[in-house]
């Protein structure tokens, strides 16, 4: 077979990321802000979204790309009916070495071990604050904090092989004091925090640049209460930037999107919910792989044009956001039109 395809800036397929469920059970202001994601919302159909069978076959392609991890999302994963069975077919294709979930947390008493038997090995909860009122304001007041810590203690107690992982979402004011709060609470428990610069993700979240809290100065702060030395990269293109504690309480990790953007090394695809594969978190547009599944060609035939399909989408692509963004002020300075279009909401494709 061909060499795995790399994409203009030479970057190859590694990480696909697919959303399950475009709902959620939460409303974090920056991602489904209530006042949108409201009753009448009109949320995907079962039939709208790409069932088990649809995302293997994807997977499998991808997997044949160069694909070795598999990162399952939403809106909540752990919303969509008979989850550990798709991470089950998922773990069993031949290449993937590496499926993970992101998660909420509220629901993973009831799944953890039986995801975990089902083969996923790393799972990440996004947790924001340890205050139960700024938590309440940040997922919308939907969701419970008490819930959420016992799905990270369900995680834990479920022994994933490649362990948990806290994501905090940063933003000033908001919640940052409360960032040693929650370092404080999991130093020494072997689960990571990893502190996210808050992002221009979507078009609803009134994102601020003054919001965001750059990791550079987040890590002094840190560092002032308990030194950290950097570790290396665990791979090329590591999202996270990781340091450990020099007293030996475990490691943390910074998601500098906006201060320090990562890609140069991006080697992420991401496919919808309703099955449209986008090759950057905040694309404009995305291809629809559904329409492709549900025509009336043959099996063979379709895992054909599937595969002509991802091949030419990744050779073709030259997304670099977030380092677009960084030059943004340059650009509007310099009286350069900057105008893009409307990007693509996260609860669809997940982070
Ligand atoms: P592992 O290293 O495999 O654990 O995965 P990861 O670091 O990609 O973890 P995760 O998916 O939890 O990503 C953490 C956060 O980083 C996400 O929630 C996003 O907010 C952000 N992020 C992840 N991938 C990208 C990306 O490709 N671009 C940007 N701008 N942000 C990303
Ligand atoms: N900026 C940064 N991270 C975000 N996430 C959601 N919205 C944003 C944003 N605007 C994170 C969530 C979760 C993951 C799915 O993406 O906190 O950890
Ligand atoms: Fe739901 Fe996660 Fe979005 Fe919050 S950030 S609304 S928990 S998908
Ligand atoms: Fe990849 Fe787009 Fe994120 Fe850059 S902004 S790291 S290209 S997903």
């Amino acid at each position: 077979s061909p060499a795995p395809p790399v994409d203009r800036l030479g970057r190859p397929l590694r990480d696909l990321r697919i959303s399950v469920m475009d709902r959620c059970n939460f409303r974090c202001p920056y991602c489904m802000p209530e006042a949108t994601y409201h009753e009448a919302f009109r949320f995907l159909g079962p039939t709208e979204r790409l069932n088990f069978d649809e995302i293997e076959r994807i997977a499998r392609l991808a997997a044949g790309l160069g694909v070795t991890k598999i990162r399952l999302t939403g809106g909540e994963p752990l919303l969509r009916p008979g989850l550990p069975d798709l991470v089950h077919r998922l773990s069993a294709l031949p290449g993937i070495e590496d499926v993970a979930l992101t998660t909420n947390g509220v629901l993973l008493p009831r799944f953890a071990p039986a995801l975990q038997q089902a083969g996923l090995r790393r799972v990440t909860v996004s947790l924001d604050s340890l205050d139960p009122a700024v938590f309440a304001h940040m997922s919308g007041g939907r969701g419970e904090l008490s819930a959420v810590l016992q799905g990270i203690d369900a995680a834990c107690a479920a022994g994933f092989a490649g362990g948990v992982k806290i994501n905090t979402v940063v933003q000033r004011g908001v919640n940052d004091a409360g960032v040693p709060d929650i370092l404080a609470r999991f130093r020494h428990t072997g689960v990571t925090v990893r502190l996210i610069e808050y992002m221009d993700v979507g078009n609803l979240n009134g994102w601020d640049r003054a919001d965001v809290v750059p990791s550079s100065e987040l890590r002094a702060r840190i560092a002032a209460l308990w030194p950290l030395e950097p570790l290396l990269p665990r791979y090329r293109g590591e999202v996270a930037r990781r340091y450990r504690y020099v007293d030996g309480a475990g490691e943390i990790g910074f998601v500098s999107s906006v201060s320090e953007p990562f890609c140069g090394m991006c080697s992420r695809a991401r496919l919808s919910s309703d099955g449209k594969l986008y090759t950057c978190l905040f694309a404009a547009t995305g291809t629809d792989l559904r329409a492709l599944l549900r025509g009336n060609s043959s099996d063979a035939d379709v895992d054909e044009r599937l595969h002509a399909t991802l091949s030419r989408i990744w050779r073709h692509r030259i997304d670099r956001y977030s380092e677009e963004r960084a030059r943004l002020p340059a650009l509007l300075a310099s009286g350069e039109q900057a105008s893009r279009q409307e990007k693509i909401e996260m609860h669809y494709i997940g982070g």
